[in-house]
């Protein structure tokens, strides 16, 4: 697959998620974090029904690294992947930057319990405060459908080495149609019940249409892999979970 001439049907999709979720975005969802952060993992566990360290790993299996590399994650939340990658290869340097510092409270004390060091920016990724050609990898997992994607592809780009390497994982959407059906039905019992069983804020409680309607205009693999090329990443590869529910992405950067 190489760069398509049809790159404008990714700007419109992106205009559409924006308009359509805009406001959850730079509002609601930070209290959404706020409030599911310290028990993040035990919902991702129920919601996965079990299936979240296969997804992990599965991510954490094709990210390359070499000792002394900059790492950053974008996102980071808890803290998992660069918890995950500083086990893989001790010798990396791991900065995590997040919007919710509740998540990142989280994140750091998970990071000092293994013993790992990793530099934590509060801030709102689609403007990311590093310098340009700055890092040899950087990562972005389970938030993608939560940013005007294509802008902190911008950033990700500018702040990654010529030959670096950019590592996509996400929930997606599935590119068959039964799959798909049978996907978001799960889901949106599934966030009822999650919801209830966690006590979920008002803010959770608002957003659980939310996470569906998301999905349903987020990408498929094979698009997030046309997107990639588009936005001029060589050697885009992907792996696929459950039909495409969730689907992780290697690109290059070389420009
Ligand atoms: C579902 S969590 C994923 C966390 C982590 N990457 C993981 O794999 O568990 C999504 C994270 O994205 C963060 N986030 C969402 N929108 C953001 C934004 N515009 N800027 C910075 N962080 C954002 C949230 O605060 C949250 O920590």
């Amino acid at each position: 697959m190489k760069a398509s001439k049809e790159s404008g049907k990714f700007n419109e999709r992106e205009i559409a998620r924006n308009q359509a979720f805009e406001n959850i975005w730079s509002n609601e969802i930070n209290e959404v974090f706020a409030d599911v952060a310290f028990y993040y993992d035990r919902v991702n566990l129920a919601a996965s029904l079990g299936m979240i360290s296969w997804f992990r790993n599965s991510f954490v299996s094709i990210i390359d690294l070499k000792s002394e590399q900059k790492v950053l994650d974008v996102c980071a939340g808890t803290n998992a992947v660069g918890i995950a990658l500083l086990k893989k290869q001790p010798g990396v340097e791991v900065f995590a930057v997040d919007r919710s510092p509740e998540m990142q409270q989280v994140g750091q004390e998970q990071a000092k319990i293994h013993g790992f060091h990793i530099d934590s920016t509060i801030t709102d990724v689609h403007k990311l405060p590093f310098p340009d050609n700055h890092f040899d990898v950087v990562t972005l997992q389970f938030a993608s459908r939560h940013l005007r994607l294509i802008e902190v592809i911008q950033e990700i780009k500018r702040v990654l080495k010529p030959g670096g390497h950019f590592y996509h994982s996400d929930m997606l959407r599935p590119s068959n149609k039964i799959v798909e059906k049978a996907y978001f039905a799960y889901l949106t019992g599934c966030v009822s019940v999650v919801a209830w069983l966690f006590k979920s804020n008002e803010y959770s409680l608002g957003c659980k249409k939310y996470f569906v309607d998301a999905l349903k205009m987020f990408y498929s693999p094979e698009e997030m892999t046309q997107l990639l090329f588009d936005q001029g990443f060589t050697e885009v590869t992907s792996k696929s979970l459950l039909g495409g529910v969730v689907g992780s992405h290697k690109a290059v950067w070389t420009t």
